[in-house]
């Protein structure tokens, strides 16, 4: 079977092949516990552990024991605001005050639907709304702030528009009024410039696979002195990750997370470039050929490897067949219900039709040139060949 071009690096990226490179000895003849501590299996395992928790670190410019490995973003969400909160929420720990937790209507689902359960169990919960670029002001933060808010978790950038947000001038109203800040960096970790301790981050969650390493691994960053975020595990079993996040230590992806992210401090810059100029090429070249073609999200504060189409009356239908061949979103990886309009879209103000008729393109460090020709001349085809429907239908 003939696969197609991938163009969908925001859902996923293709393993980098230093990087399965260096996990290999550890399925095989490296497969030690990291905690095992009476031979010599136990021991490389743990020096493993330990150069890529420097490496995890070194990139987000944290101290190694900041970072605790998690299965990904979903679970360093989680960890994050469920297990900060935690503290407010807990039976035993109960305070007088219902706990305020502030975040956006364009989150990922793994942080709305976090700030959704937490409704549930009775805290306050404000969900911000975007402008129609995607983007949420440092003052919306600041007006949402009430005398119990708690937390206030805000995405770095979106994985559907690629939208960043003003996320330094949000860590210091958060550092102003004392309240601890978590950001989802999934999207943005090795594409923005980042540092945790410059920016006043607490809280910061990533994952390997959207940077070239392995699915099903990830991280969260927790600040430990001035001040040091408490977080109440919840898992419980044993004294990994600090006794923060127990269990057996999956060796061969924390590797690889390592690794990948080694790459991208060394490689990133020049790597922002090339994909940069691909990006703003194809956005040229389809607003020019494509009438009723728009660009959403942020035209400039935009994450470098994202572009998010739609198309005015245009049948989605008629669009995936014209697409076919390329393997690109047509509503998010992430979403479940890929039949549903994006919510992501709605909140920035697109109708249902519009939002349906929406393509994500995702460049990545393998994208070859051809592959984006290809990509450019599929889509002006698609646009000129499909019927498009009458206004108002
Ligand atoms: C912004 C964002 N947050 C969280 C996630 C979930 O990450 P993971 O697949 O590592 O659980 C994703 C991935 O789809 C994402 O794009």
């Amino acid at each position: 079977m003939k696969m197609p071009v991938y163009l969908d690096n925001n859902a996923t990226t293709p393993i980098d092949p230093r990087v399965t490179e260096v996990m290999q000895p550890y399925f095989n003849e490296q497969f030690g516990n990291a905690s095992s501590s009476s031979h010599a299996y136990g021991w490389n395992a743990k020096k493993a552990v330990k150069i890529a928790r420097e490496q995890v670190a070194q990139l987000i410019g944290a101290d190694s024991d900041e970072i605790i490995f998690t299965s990904g973003a979903t679970e360093s969400n989680n960890l994050a605001i469920l297990g900060y909160l935690f503290n407010f929420l807990c039976p035993t720990k109960i305070t007088e005050e219902v706990p305020h937790f502030i975040t956006s209507a364009i989150e990922h689902k793994a942080v709305f639907e976090v700030g959704e359960r937490l409704k549930e169990w009775g805290c306050e919960v404000t969900f911000l709304d975007p402008d129609s670029l995607g983007r949420i002001s440092a003052e919306q933060v600041r007006a949402a702030i009430r005398p119990n808010t708690k937390l206030i978790s805000i995405m770095w950038a979106n994985n559907e528009i690629g939208t960043i947000n003003p996320i330094e001038e949000i860590s210091q109203i958060c550092q102003e009024k004392g309240i601890p800040f978590h950001t989802d960096a999934a999207q943005a970790v090795g594409k923005v410039g980042l540092n945790v301790k410059e920016m006043g981050i607490d809280l910061l969650s990533l994952s390997a696979h959207k940077i070239y390493g392995p699915k099903g691994i990830g991280a969260l960053y927790i600040k430990r002195k001035d001040p040091e975020i408490k977080i109440t595990p919840f898992t419980v079993g044993g004294s990994q990750e600090r006794g923060i996040r127990p269990g057996t230590l999956n060796v061969p992806g924390i590797v690889g997370l390592g690794m990948a992210c080694q790459i991208l401090q060394n490689e990133g810059s020049q790597e922002k470039e090339r994909i940069k100029s691909m990006q703003s090429h194809l956005i040229k070249e389809v607003l020019a050929h494509c009438p009723g073609a728009q660009l959403n999200g942020h035209p400039t504060e935009r994450l470098y490897n994202n572009i998010s189409f739609s198309f005015s009356r245009v049948h989605p239908e008629d669009f995936a067949l014209g697409l076919s061949g390329l393997a690109i979103s047509s509503s998010s990886a992430c979403s479940s219900n890929a039949s549903a309009p994006s919510y992501v879209l709605k909140s920035i103000g697109l109708s249902d039709e519009l939002a349906l008729a929406t393509i994500r393109i995702g460049l990545g460090r393998f994208t070859q040139q051809s592959d984006l020709d290809l990509a450019l001349q599929k889509i002006i085809k698609m646009h000129s060949n499909i019927k498009h429907l009458e206004p108002n239908t």
